[in-house]
């Protein structure tokens, strides 16, 4: 039996109950191993009734969350868009950039020219830089790939980011994220393979959720579905990329799948939302790219809250469509942008977003038995950090019951 931890003195967002925030004013959590083993107020604390502690934290009064989670991240990448960027801000859409060969392609030759050492040595100080702000889960897709050697390669760090710090990763095969060249008029040919790769890289142990990019300038909803049917056959949960930049159905389409997550989704429509609702499917909206890419087409945030879908926020940190780095700012952004509430933005961060990656009840939330993954911040209360922007209002990060804040120092 590991030994109980005490972590007193703190008012605690737990995410549970129906107070909002699941706030415990003036509470205590009692930590064993990786788990939360009791939660509640100071005056109920379980040392009136003998329990004793091999170490004891006095949290000063700080407000405690959950670990955010980062649901939707392009994590691992080489080479920068910088001159994409200037060329957007004198006019170029991000459509046509992709069109004439750069976009994600670009990405796609830089990260194929990096070694595996290199890419991972690029993706550690990102992961850092995601946990100075609390992040003690994140999701990462593939997809600068492109090949199964390359693919399996940018999956392999994703799997060797949670070996070097003391965080959860969960992976994603994004193989169906654009047309590599050698496959340059051959999309189905491209989705075949993709399609063949699946098998292997699953019995490699390096999937977790299959995703796909349905778009006009990614692949249509029939090349879609063959992905989504290959991910099915293999038990493996999809995801999509969905109503980004127009109105592709494929929302409605990876619903029919049981899509732990929709994302993007500025252009879903009606149709698209009651679907989401039907399947249970989490929308994941993504500010930072909305904001990067100077869209003006709202997400459809009151229709989604109406028709009771979950809503997740990530960065979708990715170097063409959303070069940040900060969840805090991406909740800041969702209620200032998006008009969602503060409180919105926090559960879109831990627990919808541990839906939209299907990791058990245990994430997302602080309650007796589950996770012992938390932040301690400089504030007095969660919607003090969404309020602010530009801040490192970070004191303390724990995760898996243990002091990781040493390990959050911003390199990156
Ligand atoms: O989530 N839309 C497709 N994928 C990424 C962008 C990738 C890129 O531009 O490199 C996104 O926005
Ligand atoms: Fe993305």
């Amino acid at each position: 039996m590991p030994e109980a931890v005490l972590w007193r003195n703190a008012h605690i967002a737990t995410f549970c109950g129906d107070k909002p925030y699941g706030w415990i004013e003036h509470g205590a959590m009692v930590t064993q191993g990786d788990r939360v083993h009791w939660i509640g107020g100071m005056n109920d604390l379980p040392v009136q009734r003998g329990m004793s502690f091999a170490a004891e934290h006095d949290l000063g009064g700080a407000c405690v969350t959950p670990g955010l989670i980062d649901c939707h991240t392009h994590l691992v990448y080489a080479g920068s868009r910088a001159r994409e960027f200037e060329l957007r801000l004198q006019g170029a859409s991000y459509e046509e950039i992709a069109r004439a060969g750069g976009g994600i392609r670009s990405t796609v030759m830089a990260t194929r020219a990096a070694t595996e050492a290199e890419l991972l040595a690029l993706a550690v100080p990102r992961a850092r830089a995601l946990m100075s702000e609390g992040v003690t889960t994140l999701e990462v897709k593939s997809g600068y790939g492109l090949s199964e050697a390359h693919e399996a390669r940018l999956l392999r760090v994703a799997r060797r980011i949670a070996q070097g710090l003391p965080i959860t990763v969960r992976t994603t095969f994004l193989g169906a994220h654009a047309i590599p060249p050698e496959f340059e008029g051959r999309a189905d040919d491209y989705v075949n393979a993709v399609c063949e790769w699946m098998p292997r890289l699953k019995a490699a142990g390096l999937i977790d959720a299959v995703d796909a990019f349905c778009e006009r300038i990614g692949f249509s909803a029939d090349q879609t579905r063959r992905v989504f049917e290959s991910a099915t056959a293999l038990d493996l949960p999809v995801k999509l990329h969905a109503e980004q930049l127009s109105d592709q159905q494929g929302a409605a389409l990876a619903a029919g799948f049981k899509a732990l997550s929709c994302d993007h989704l500025e252009y879903l429509s009606d149709t698209g939302v009651a679907a989401l609702a039907a399947a249970g499917t989490v929308a994941v909206l993504l500010p930072g790219a909305y904001y990067f890419l100077r869209e003006t087409q709202l997400p459809p945030v009151a229709a989604l809250r109406a028709a009771g879908v979950p809503i997740a926020l990530a960065t979708d940190h990715n170097p063409g469509s959303s070069p940040t780095l900060s969840p805090l700012l991406m909740m800041n952004m969702a209620c200032t942008l998006f008009r969602m509430t503060p409180e919105e933005a926090w559960r879109g961060f831990t627990l919808n977003a541990a839906r939209a990656l299907g990791l058990s009840a245990g994430y997302g939330v602080l309650q007796n038995g589950s996770r012992a993954d938390f932040a301690v911040w400089n504030a007095d209360h969660p919607r003090d950090l969404v309020y602010r922007f530009g801040h490192h209002p970070l004191r303390r990060l724990i995760a898996a019951g243990a002091d990781i804040t040493c390990a959050t120092e911003r390199t990156a």
